[in-house]
């Protein structure tokens, strides 16, 4: 008798890979990432009834915040080009910082109390950091934005993990700054040779959606920003592959330093 799995194979023509993530699905466990659509709205159409769409939940800002918190091999780079900069008073804004999950990682390894730390995030992740500040449980000197315009000029604009998630162009996010920061330091960046893809990323009860971006348009839209290339390397501890749809093939994780000349 032919199993569940090769009967389902066989109708619906998938690889074997494809097969599981999709079966998956079926039985309710989908794989940490699920789908593929051109862009969010479409992905973001998907999301089944009774999941939170995107990232902006209080609800889901606890998840994997300790993990987050930890200083990760692909972090160094980030931190080569912080120390470079490094000076008392530096302003950092930390854009898609969660609950200042970077600034907690750094404060190993780098002064990081004598920065003016910014972090810049969605109003529900905010609120969650707020809450965790008023208890004692945030350092103090960490301050939480919601919007560009608030987060005041920076030095550093520094986006570890944003731009998977991010839902405008990064040219429109930095427009919104009162100054360009001299320096940009972009990490975690999901990229592949094909046409962009979003998929949806399991985060608790949350589905985001994520964005791998087509490397070349990516790249030229860098080159529009007014600054100079310094620096860029890839994470292969990073690449993914989208559980439903292997076909697509795995993404590349990818870091960016520029810098504004005067
Ligand atoms: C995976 S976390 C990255 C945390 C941390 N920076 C790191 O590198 O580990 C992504 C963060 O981006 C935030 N985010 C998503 N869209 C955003 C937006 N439009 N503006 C600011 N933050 C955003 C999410 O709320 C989340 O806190």
């Amino acid at each position: 008798m032919l199993s569940a799995l090769t009967s389902f194979r066989r109708f619906a023509r998938l690889s074997l890979a494809e097969a599981e993530g999709r079966l998956r699905v079926l039985a309710g466990r989908p794989p940490r990432f699920c789908g593929a659509w051109p862009n969010r709205a479409a992905a973001l159409a998907a999301v089944p009834k009774g999941k939170l769409p995107g990232y902006d939940h209080e609800d889901i800002a606890e998840i994997s915040f300790q993990a987050m918190c930890r200083v990760m091999p692909w972090d160094y780079p980030v931190l080569f080009w912080l120390q470079r900069d490094w000076r008392t008073g530096l302003k950092v804004l930390d854009a898609g910082g969660h609950m200042g999950t970077k600034y907690i990682a750094f404060d190993r390894v780098l002064p990081v109390g004598q920065a003016e730390w910014t972090v810049l995030d969605l109003p529900g992740i905010v609120a969650a950091a707020r809450a965790r500040q008023a208890r004692g449980a945030l350092p103090a000197a960490l301050r939480f934005v919601t919007t560009p315009a608030e987060a005041g000029a920076a030095d550093v604009f520094l986006a570890s993990g944003l731009l998977q998630y991010l839902d405008v162009p990064l040219s429109d996010l930095l427009s919104q700054l009162p100054a360009p920061p001299r320096r940009i330091i972009l990490n975690k960046v999901a990229t592949r040779d094909g046409p962009t893809v979003v998929t949806l990323e399991q985060i608790g009860a949350a589905r985001v959606p994520y964005q791998i971006r087509n490397r070349e348009t990516f790249e030229a839209e860098l080159q529009t920003l007014g600054y100079t290339l310094m620096d860029s390397w890839e994470i292969p501890e990073l690449s993914h592959t989208i559980g439903t749809h292997p076909r697509l093939g795995p993404s590349t994780s990818r870091g960016y330093v520029l810098e504004r000349g005067d």
